[in-house]
């Protein structure tokens, strides 16, 4: 688990008014395991629904609720609390909460500390999905992330009240890795970083179109890690069932040849292009205006054409983006990998075995870099983690690019 940012830091949790406060208990302790010392602050609603002792047996801290505890005050309680925090962290954060923040009230509790606080203020919404979807709600949001607050989810799924949609408060291992990427050293801040995802579909009819089992995980995991990194994400994905990774800009295509005019368009200005989509090779030659039709009993031949290259276009600009492809293979890894490098003109190439579980529809995955130095090898992990340390090597020869133009 990413929670070693987290270690020793001293996280304030304020727990607002909705079923979902029941997983703020299993949070406090999550919290505690990745190393953070938590003390909790409660509204008043949030204790009807989890009483203050669950959370200060959990925290092993007296948990706050109101500002007019005369015993905590005597010494100004609010403001030590204030200033304790290193990090605020709201979960859940009602529709209510949220419009009291975003308006600057300071009329309870958790409000005030908030205000009081230097510390960073973030929040996980959790409510009914029609109340996200409100455009009061979306106002409120848009209003504290440009003042910096930030916005942990909400998930989509089933709810509390029967509903389905947006608004499921994150899962507690999730808000604290959320948390603890807060914390990730900025490596690729100031850096534009372009992304493809996914497969490319090659229609074949109306109805019929050319694909492959990419799943895009791998690809959206590395714009989420780029994001994390601080840099200005652009990803350009195929067909995918993904939600956008929070801060990246997406452009959405189908064909492969959708796909390589977004991405030459937008790496005009950037510093690094990822290639982690599945690109069709071929297309059919024409595509049917209306349904194919079986004829007789005979088979049918379909007329594929070559689509082109995205990476090996790029890589006969004069200027150049630092590029890293993806060697999805069956066989013969680094072999086949190494060949792509040299042919393709790369800089980076990521490859991995896909077949017998592995690779395309998985969670985990494992990465073997290739590049002109030689071979390092990333062991099996979430494909989350492996982002994380492809991003962080892709930041180190970014640099190394530039301290070497620099010198020639
Ligand atoms: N790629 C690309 N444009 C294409 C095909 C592939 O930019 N038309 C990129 C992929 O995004 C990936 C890398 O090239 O980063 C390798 O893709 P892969 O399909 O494994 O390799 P191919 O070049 O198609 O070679 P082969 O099919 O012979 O394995």
């Amino acid at each position: 688990m990413a929670s070693t940012g987290l270690a020793g830091r001293r996280v304030l949790l304020g727990v607002t008014g909705g079923i979902a406060a029941y997983k703020a208990a299993e949070l406090v302790r999550r919290l505690g395991d990745a190393g953070a010392q938590v003390r909790v602050a409660m509204t008043e609603n949030a204790a009807r629904f989890v009483t203050p002792l669950t959370f200060q047996a959990l925290s092993g801290n007296p948990v706050r609720l109101s500002l007019w505890d005369e015993h905590a005050e005597a010494a100004m309680g609010h403001i030590e609390l204030a200033r304790w925090a290193e990090d605020i962290l709201i979960a859940p954060a009602s529709a209510d909460f949220l419009a009291r923040l975003a308006h600057g009230l300071a009329d309870d509790l958790l409000t005030t500390l908030c205000l009081a606080s230097a510390a960073p203020v973030h929040v996980a919404p959790a409510m009914n999905q029609q109340m996200w979807a409100n455009a009061a709600t979306q106002a409120n949001l848009a209003l504290l992330r440009s003042r910096g607050v930030g916005v942990f989810g909400p998930a989509a799924g089933s709810q509390a009240c029967g509903e389905v949609g947006s608004g499921r408060l994150l899962e507690p291992n999730e808000l604290v890795e959320a948390l603890a990427n807060t914390h990730r050293p900025q490596t690729l801040a100031g850096r534009r970083v372009l992304i493809s995802a996914g497969p490319t579909y090659e229609d074949i009819d109306p109805v019929r179109f050319l694909g492959n089992r990419s799943s895009g995980r791998m690809g959206f995991a590395i714009a989420a890690a780029a994001v994390e990194a601080g840099a200005d994400v652009t990803l350009v994905a195929g067909p995918v069932h993904l939600p956008t990774p929070a801060g990246a800009q997406r452009i959405d295509v189908r064909s492969a040849r959708e796909m390589h005019a977004a991405v030459m368009r937008a790496a005009e200005s950037a510093d690094v292009y990822v290639a982690a989509a599945a690109v069709g090779d071929f297309r059919p030659q024409e595509i049917a205006a209306h349904k194919i039709k079986k004829r007789g009993d005979g088979g049918m031949t379909l007329e594929l054409t070559q689509n082109p290259d995205i990476l090996a276009d790029l890589a006969a600009l004069p200027r150049r983006p630092l590029l890293v492809g993806f060697a999805a293979e069956t066989e013969h890894v680094e072999a086949h990998a190494r060949a792509k490098l040299e042919r393709k003109g790369l800089d980076l190439v990521a490859a991995n075995q896909v077949g017998g579980g592995l690779g395309f529809e998985a969670d985990d995955n494992c990465l073997t870099l290739i590049d002109h130095d030689g071979t390092t090898h990333l062991p099996t992990a979430s494909k989350r983690e492996l982002a994380r340390q492809l991003v962080d090597i892709v930041a180190q020869r970014l640099e190394r690019r530039e301290t070497g133009a620099a010198r020639r």
